[in-house]
């Protein structure tokens, strides 16, 4: 059964603790990014934790191989299961960070999810970047590498889950967010699909912002996103 992850997409440790208390019960796994842990640290993470919920520590780590495997080291809690770190940092940087979190005690070892390409990026910027394959090609090159060299799984949006599926070991994790319920606001998301059309193609994990968090009723708007991924 894929999990639901909400994305905490709040400016200050203050406002968590309203969105756990709307969402106990239908929600039990929240991400934390960047504008989050900048602004409340490890300090943010552990209250999270310490309500008994899980966390995906969303900060993309993209450095030399030492830093990044003692990033993943600092970054090891109980409770925080799912990490991000870009696939672009290449091999050797993933080979170090999956070394590490294997080494971690069980209770806080971390599955690392490696990010391909953003999806803010387009052609264009790969041109720029000086990457000549096709966009599909460099996501599914990018997200090949990193799990051979370690990684759990791959954040990708709605449109790649199907292809990594089909294209990737059994059992890699497949992260998607852009996800929206029939009908709901698009926002600045581009290439979404409805809760069960992602579980469908394959996602393991989806990842929801907006169309929760600015809800009237927020665990009703859970409550019927898990109905969709379910049914
Ligand atoms: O509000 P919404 O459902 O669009 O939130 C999606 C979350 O997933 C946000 O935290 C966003 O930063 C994150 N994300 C994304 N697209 C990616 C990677 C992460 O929307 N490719």
């Amino acid at each position: 059964m894929a999990k639901l992850i909400v994305a905490l997409d709040v400016p200050s440790p203050a406002d968590v603790a309203p969105v756990l208390a709307a969402l106990d019960g239908p929600v039990q796994f929240y991400k934390i990014g960047l504008e989050l842990y900048c602004a409340g640290g490890a300090d943010v993470v552990r209250a999270v934790t310490a309500q008994g919920r899980r966390v995906f520590l969303d900060l993309k780590f993209h450095d030399i191989p030492r830093t990044v495997e003692r990033a993943v080291r600092s970054a090891a809690q109980p409770g925080v299961e799912l990490m991000t770190l870009h696939a672009a940092g290449g091999r050797a940087m993933i080979a170090a960070a999956a070394a590490t979190a294997r080494a971690c005690p069980p209770d806080r070892r971390p599955r690392l999810l490696a990010v391909t390409v953003l999806t803010s990026l387009g052609e264009d910027d790969l041109t720029d970047l000086g990457v000549t394959r096709a966009m599909d090609d460099q996501v599914l090159a990018l997200a090949r590498m990193a799990v051979a060299a370690g990684a759990d799984g791959v954040v990708c949006s709605p449109r790649e889950v199907a292809r990594l599926r089909a294209e990737l070991p059994a059992g890699t994790l497949l992260v998607t967010p852009g996800v929206r319920p029939a009908g709901a606001d698009m926002g600045d998301q581009k290439r979404t699909a409805t809760p069960g059309e992602a579980v469908r193609a394959g996602a393991t994990h989806l990842v929801v912002g907006r169309p929760v968090l600015s809800a009237p009723d927020p665990a009703a708007a859970a409550a019927a996103i898990l109905r969709d991924m379910s049914a």
